[in-house]
């Protein structure tokens, strides 16, 4: 690949396409959902309605969504209701409402996101019986809504560059009171890639440092070097929008590579073809059945260019370690 006309410029790149990419996830999320792909009755809140989507990206977000919401119920499981999490760049994302529908143990939940995107989320939050309801709990439930912010006894919402470490750490301690001492998982779904390395690697050292059993959940572009990727990036460089963390994501060792330097002592990754083969048969015959695709090839590319990664920095013996997915033989999508 020729690296320099995808050479991000320097270190900054204008904010506004980045969290525009909020608004095509949340769309592509919607469309699967309306075709039937999984429940969830709460992302029709955050955005009207949308166009089809081909199936490939209806059976990429699948993938993308069941394996995080699995691994995020791992995590939950070895926690109980000690466990906090903090969804980085969360943007329209609905895991707080699809879990607390689960009845699941939380100690506390926090969403980050640029204030511009938190800004409309509150909005949307405001305005939805159905989505602000289950931010409180119970009746006498002290909710203060901000312009960009919301905080309840356990949900959060708190708009803040994640490269500015000062107000990020500022915000989490004192604002949402989590707790380092507990066991905490940092989500970040398609948002370190946007981040230059510098700014990726404090945002990383910081939890290490600051959270004495952490667990990361992230994930991301990878086998950025081959002509699938160019037509990628050029697409996205097209709307002034780059991977300025394009360095971590040329394969997963580099993604695990990353981590490690940063402070996490167990890291795993798998490609996104591995977790979708790795997914309960049964519901990837459902969702096959759905529409017809006559793309395999480009849905192999598609999950060939993503993948996840789980990494923690805690004790063995905190079982943190077995969060996994256990992929079967590769198969043909
Ligand atoms: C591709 S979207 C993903 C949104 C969500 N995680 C999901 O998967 O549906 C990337 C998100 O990361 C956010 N983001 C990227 N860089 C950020 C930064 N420096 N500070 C705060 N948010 C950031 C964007 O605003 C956007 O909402």
């Amino acid at each position: 690949m020729n690296e320099d006309p995808y050479k991000p410029p320097p270190s900054r790149q204008s904010e506004e396409p980045v969290m525009m990419t909020n608004d095509d996830a949340t769309s592509c999320k919607r469309a699967a959902v309306d075709r039937g792909y999984w429940s969830d009755p709460y992302v029709q809140h955050f955005i009207k309605s949308c166009d089809r989507k081909p199936p490939e990206i209806n059976r990429g977000y699948f993938a993308r969504v069941q394996a995080i919401k699995l691994l995020v119920d791992k995590f939950l499981e070895i926690s109980s209701s000690q466990a906090q999490i903090v969804n980085l760049g969360a943007g329209f994302d609905t895991l707080f409402w699809r879990l607390q529908d689960d009845n699941r143990p939380l100690k506390a939940y926090v969403e980050v996101d640029y204030p511009a995107v938190t800004m409309r989320k509150v909005h949307y939050i405001r305005l939805r019986r159905q989505l602000l309801e289950k931010i409180a709990q119970g009746e006498d439930d002290d909710i203060r809504l901000s312009k960009c912010d919301i905080h309840s006894s356990k949900y959060h919402l708190i708009g803040v560059d994640l490269k500015d470490m000062n107000a990020l750490s500022n915000k989490l301690s004192q604002d949402c009171r989590l707790d380092p001492q507990l066991p905490t998982l940092f989500i970040s779904e398609c948002v370190l890639v946007y981040m230059a390395t510098d700014h990726c690697e404090a945002l990383l050292k910081y939890i290490t440092d600051t959270f004495k059993k952490a667990v990361l959940l992230n994930y991301d572009p990878v086998n950025m070097n081959d002509k699938f990727a160019e037509i990628m990036l050029e697409n996205l460089k097209h709307r002034d929008c780059h991977f300025l963390g394009l360095e971590a994501s040329q394969n997963l060792e580099t993604q695990e590579t990353r981590l490690y330097r940063c402070g996490f002592s167990n890291v795993r990754s798998w490609l996104m073809l591995q977790v979708y083969q790795s997914l309960p048969q049964s519901e990837l015959k459902r969702i096959e059945s759905i529409e017809f695709m006559d793309e395999h090839e480009l849905l192999q590319q598609l999950l060939n260019h993503y993948c996840i990664t789980v990494a923690d920095n805690c004790e063995t013996s905190l079982g943190f370690g077995e969060i996994r997915l256990h992929p079967v033989s590769t198969v043909a999508v």
